[in-house]
């Protein structure tokens, strides 16, 4: 055979498997609003940087024949590409291939990205649209499966995970994005179940729709499990790059350093309210604070009574946590806890400094809170903010008390520093509550009860609830108005350095997070 024919024969091969599942296939999948695996391949990365590999893997002979047609690529398309000039590992499921759904090769191609972002020390994508495990291929699509979960396990803290889900993504398909550090869906694409809902007719006689089920909407706001939500699939691919932005390749470099820029609002000291039981919106201070005043928050619609998400300041990535007093007046719950906790880990594994703005009345009391395990759950808090060993910087802003005041990345917790406004209230409980219990009798025996309380309210909030009683004794590092904070963090972050090892040598801490 000549060298032409040669290429031509390659060529013809190539476009053959390019196109997948066939044209056909194709337009079922745009006719569903949805991307083709390629497109979307083109929107994720800098124009011309897709290097494939493993195009011309053949599907395993696994399936006893039983499957007829070729499967093109085995159902998956995977190579290196990069995003705004930084390599990447990806993966992107072809759902026009026997419904993207993964058969013994199909797993391999994919392993062997993950093999690749671990070697390369880059940041792994997968993008999934499957029918979950290739029922044809039975025990072989479930060892596929398995060897994805233990890499997923082995590339945590190591280099960032990203999933963005584009379909109907069924049992094993969800598993691997769970132990990914960032999951992104898109509203009326994504689905995400263990079992979807003909399966949950037919045990549990319940009727429910797979977007109630598990839509993009749900999961972004009910379940958690999605960290980001997108109106269409190019605004996802959009926030995937922006969030790579923000991250180190790996957990063996710093994150990237931008030109610094002061914030587009500055602080003033009126962002507390004058009536202290009064809300107001945390955004607003991180706005004043970061530069540009611009964050890409995580878990955006996701118990929503705390804030997580990265800025810069002076350039350099923070990760922010901050207590959000317009929703629940900011209190510490179940679902707040497992928010919260699961950010600062990533923060810790990926070098990435962590401010705390406090401002909680502590954690929701009740029966339903108790009996969901919120000591279970809220231990993670404490958990987290303990390991973590980059630069931890607090400020106090409001409310800071009992039990929440030493969550929220106290002095004890080992913040290295902690700044407290003057309208910082930092005690065992609340001024009414406190009042209603150390002045009970004086309240009681007084002539005027309801005087004797307010003054006795008055009392406390002098004597406790402020920020000199714990900056007497060293817990809280410095008082300032709010105006100075920014300037504050700042040189703080200048001088702070991440230690290259975590905690003390162990095998590995026992708390699930
Ligand atoms: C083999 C599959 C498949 C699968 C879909 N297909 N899922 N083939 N194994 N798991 C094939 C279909 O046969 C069809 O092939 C093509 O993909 C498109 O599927 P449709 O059903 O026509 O598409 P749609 O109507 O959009 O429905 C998509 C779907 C549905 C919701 C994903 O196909 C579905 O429910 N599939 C099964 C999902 C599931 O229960 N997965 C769990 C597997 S067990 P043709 O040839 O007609 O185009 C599992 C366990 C792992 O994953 C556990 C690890 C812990």
């Amino acid at each position: 055979m000549s060298i032409m024919s040669r290429i031509n024969e390659f060529l013809a091969k190539a476009s053959r498997l390019i196109l997948g599942g066939g044209r056909e296939a194709l337009e079922s999948q745009r006719r569903k609003g949805k991307l083709t695996v390629r497109e979307r391949l083109d929107v994720l990365l800098d124009p011309g940087t897709f290097l494939e590999t493993d195009l011309f893997v053949e599907h395993s002979a696994s399936d006893f024949g039983m499957h007829s047609k070729m499967l093109a690529g085995d159902g998956v398309v995977t190579g290196i590409g990069r995003v705004d000039h930084r390599p990447v590992a990806v993966f992107a499921q072809d759902f026009s291939v026997a419904g993207g759904s993964l058969g013994r090769a199909h797993a391999s191609k994919i392993t062997k990205v993950m093999d690749a972002s671990r070697d390369m020390l880059i940041p792994l994508i997968g993008i999934n649209d499957s029918g979950g495990a290739r029922i044809q291929e039975g025990v072989d699509s479930l060892c596929g499966y398995g060897e994805i979960f233990y890499r997923n396990t082995l590339l945590s803290g190591v280099v960032p995970q990203i999933s963005v889900i584009l379909g109907p993504c069924a049992g094993g398909a969800v598993y691997s994005p769970a132990l990914t550090d960032f999951v992104f869906v898109v509203d009326r694409i994504s689905n995400m179940f263990i079992t979807g809902p003909q399966v949950i007719k037919t045990v549990l006689g319940e009727e429910i729709s797979p977007e109630e089920l598990g839509g993009a909407r749900t999961h972004s706001a009910i379940t958690g499990n999605a960290h980001f939500f997108a109106d269409n699939e190019e605004d996802s691919f959009e926030q995937v790059r922006n969030l790579l932005s923000y991250l180190p390749s790996s957990s063996r470099e710093d994150p990237p350093v931008t030109a610094p820029k002061p914030p587009k609002a500055a602080l003033t000291r009126d962002v507390i309210p004058e009536d202290r039981r009064r809300a107001y919106c945390v955004r607003d201070v991180i706005r004043g604070i970061v530069d540009s005043s611009e964050f890409l928050e995580v878990h955006e619609h996701f118990a929503r009574n705390i804030f997580t998400g990265f800025a810069r300041l002076e350039g350099r990535t923070v990760g922010i946590v901050a207590n959000q007093p317009r929703v629940l007046a900011g209190v510490l719950d179940v679902d707040a806890s497992d928010k919260a906790a699961r950010f600062i880990r990533f923060c810790d594994a990926f070098r990435i400094p962590l401010i705390t703005l406090v401002d909680t009345p502590g954690y929701l009391p009740g029966v339903n809170q108790e009996h969901m395990g919120v000591i279970r759950h809220g231990a993670k808090i404490l958990y987290a903010y303990s390991e973590a060993t980059v630069p931890k910087l607090t400020v106090i802003m409001r409310k800071a008390y009992g039990g929440a005041y030493i969550a929220m990345c106290s002095r004890h917790l080992g913040a290295n520093f902690v700044v407290a406004w003057p309208t910082a209230e930092i005690a065992v409980m609340g001024p009414e509550g406190a009042a209603n219990i150390i002045f009970r009798r004086e309240i009681e025996e007084s002539s005027d009860p309801e005087a004797t309380r307010r003054e006795k309210v008055a009392e406390y909030e002098e004597k406790f609830a402020n920020p000199y009683v714990a900056a007497s004794k060293g817990y809280v590092d410095t008082i300032l108005i709010p105006e100075q904070t920014r300037e504050a963090l700042v040189r703080i972050l200048e001088t702070a350095r991440v230690p290259d090892s975590g905690r003390m040598p162990r095998r590995h801490g026992n708390i699930p997070l």
